[in-house]
């Protein structure tokens, strides 16, 4: 069988790719537009690259490959820029998903497992967060990302393809092989940026603010292993293979650190100072999000296999270490 893999050169789509191959079940074909995926991230399969908007090019992707399950992640993901420049969210994030949906629609294809986000629910009423909790997102990734399973929820309702959306806290970690990793540019994530400053990059990491009501006034969150994520894209296809309802699910290990515990233990595992300095909090961030990925186990299956944050911090360092310009210029 085959599964098409759209964003397959980003950061979550690559490792999903590499778990994909190594299972060896499917033929995969990756479609990618390399506006700020990597080519040498992918590590197999048939990569197109083109746009999800163009509709003949994806026309040719779905006439010349037999699939019959889309593994859905190409979309902007930066929160920052989604704030100064909505429009390009709607256009390939909203658009983009409308036109994959009628490319599938025409094709026939009937399942799909899409990359949405912990952002979609804001600020949380309540944390661990569940899957039935209030969605009210702050920034306009979080909300082109909600419009996007809305979608789904209409095509499905419509035209029979079953979805499952998969929420993702926030992920970090490498590939265990040091294969691939995470690069995006600009870098704004915390354990990359981290690293960074371990390898003599950045002088200091900047704490975004220490008086949000937690135990040591820096923010909350659940980070969850990039190859457990990968693990649970595989898991949705079986599930709607097998003729599964479509569904939204959760992942995240269910437990939560500090951006200071999260300094510490890359301090701990790369054995490097790693200055901090408290600079302004920065807009839009909740002080809490972690997971119930409770449904994701009991409906997948799914375990995340690298839970602790030392695990996954090593597996980043590792990467980064190797790759200390990450895919360097390509
Ligand atoms: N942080 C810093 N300094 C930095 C970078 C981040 O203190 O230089 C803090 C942030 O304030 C936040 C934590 O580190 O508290 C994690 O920040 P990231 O930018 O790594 O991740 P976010 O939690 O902001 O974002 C993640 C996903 C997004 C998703 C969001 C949902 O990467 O895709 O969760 O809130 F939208």
């Amino acid at each position: 069988m085959t599964v098409l893999v759209t964003g397959g050169a980003g950061y979550i789509g690559s490792h999903t790719v590499a778990e994909l191959l190594a299972r060896g079940d499917d033929t995969v074909v990756i479609v990618d537009s390399l506006q700020t995926g990597h080519k040498k991230a992918v590590l197999g399969g048939k990569l197109y690259e083109c746009d999800l908007r163009d509709t003949e090019a994806m026309r040719r992707v779905f006439r010349e490959n037999d699939i019959d399950a889309v593994v859905h992640f190409a979309a902007n993901s930066l929160v920052g820029e989604s704030m100064t420049d909505p429009a390009k969210y709607y256009d390939n994030n909203v658009y983009g998903t409308l036109c994959l949906l009628e490319r599938m629609n025409e094709a026939g294809v009937k399942r799909i497992v899409f990359s949405s986000t912990a952002a979609t629910y804001g600020d949380p009423e309540r944390v661990p967060i569940t899957e039935g909790d209030r969605t009210d997102p702050l920034n306009t990734y979080g909300e082109t990302k909600l419009a996007m399973e809305r979608m789904m929820r209409w095509f499905d309702v419509a035209h029979g393809i079953k979805y499952v959306s998969l929420r993702y806290f926030n992920a970090a970690g490498a590939h265990e092989k040091g294969l691939i990793g995470e690069d995006h540019r600009p870098e704004t994530h915390l354990v990359p940026l981290v690293l960074q400053v371990a390898l003599g990059q950045r002088e200091f990491i900047g704490i975004y603010g220490d008086d949000y009501p937690t135990h040591d006034g820096t923010c909350i969150r659940d980070y969850i292993h990039v190859m457990d994520l990968a693990d649970a894209h595989v898991l949705a296809v079986e599930k709607l293979r097998s003729g599964g309802e479509s569904g939204v699910f959760n992942l995240g290990n269910g437990r939560g650190f500090t951006v200071r515990e999260v300094v510490e233990t890359a301090r701990k595992v790369t054995g490097h100072d790693i200055p901090a300095r408290v600079v302004p909090r920065r807009a839009g961030d909740p002080a809490a999000l972690v997971a119930s990925s409770e449904r994701a186990k009991a409906e997948l299956g799914w375990q995340p296999k690298r839970a602790s944050l030392e695990a996954i911090i090593e597996s980043a360092w590792k990467w980064h270490q190797a790759n200390p310009r990450g895919y360097g210029d390509e």
